[in-house]
């Protein structure tokens, strides 16, 4: 199976004409390798605002948002609803960021938003985590089944949900730190989550590199890659998708 790569771009970069030129420059870098688009799945989510945009451009790769709402219209000021996203082209979304959550987004929400993202048939990329403390005291395994059985309301609604869902393993310590969860350790928890989802594609996000990018797909037998960082340098992000193409 092609191993799924996607960009985070976050609150980046800071103008259209700017996010143009990192999408076109990915998209001529990887027309040079044709090894890439043979054998890698590439989705860049960037800010609404450029969603259309890059849409407009012809390319092979696939765009997502980094969020949705779960209404379809009305009194919501500021939201974007999951048929506005598809009517942009917009084929994934991620869902429950650790970076929302932070900011309040709860798992009731995430439910929601998982929810309306099926029903709409936008891939949700759905993202779950441990924070540095929770680790610490042992209660890795316990918060990722928790954050499973919440935003699904039932872990074993998993198994009868479309294989369109993606989860991404993204240790809330490990993200925007230079201090990502070692291979090594990343498997002992995907094989945790392997108990409950079986067919769903998992990745692996925080802190990922050219360097290590790899072996999270070698090594510890992730589906692919949620890439912060290192998907708004050019040529670092061409480098894990020319290292990922090797598999
Ligand atoms: P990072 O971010 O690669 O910069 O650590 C990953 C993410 O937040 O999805």
């Amino acid at each position: 199976m092609k191993p799924l790569i996607v960009a985070n771009w976050k609150m980046n970069p800071q103008s259209l004409s700017e996010a143009i030129s990192l999408f076109n420059s990915i998209r001529e870098g990887i027309k040079k390798h044709s090894n890439i688009l043979k054998n890698v799945g590439i989705i860049v989510c960037p800010p609404f605002v450029y969603l259309s945009q890059l849409a407009k451009i012809k390319s092979k790769i696939k765009l997502g948002a980094q969020d949705l709402f779960w209404e379809e219209k009305g009194t919501f000021t500021g939201e974007i609803s999951p048929q506005m996203l598809k009517d942009l082209k917009c084929e994934y979304v991620i869902v429950g960021h650790s970076e929302r959550r932070k900011l309040g987004e709860t798992d009731e929400m995430i439910h929601k938003k998982l929810k309306a993202a099926i029903q709409a048939k936008l891939k949700p990329i759905l993202c779950i985590g441990e924070t540095e403390e929770e680790r610490k005291i042992g209660r890795t395994f316990m918060i990722l089944k928790n954050q499973l059985k919440e935003d699904f309301k039932n872990i074993s609604n998993i198994k009868h949900r479309t294989s369109n869902i993606i989860i991404a393993y993204e240790p809330v310590w490990a993200i925007g730190s230079g201090n990502p969860c070692q291979p090594y350790d990343a498997k002992k928890v995907l094989l945790f989550l392997r108990k409950f989802i079986k067919k769903n594609k998992i990745l692996y996000g925080g802190s990922v590199n050219s360097q290590n990018a790899l072996d999270y797909i070698k090594k510890a037998n992730f589906d692919g890659l949620l890439v912060g960082g290192a998907s708004l340098k050019v040529k670092e992000f061409l480098a894990i998708l020319k290292n990922c193409s090797q598999t």
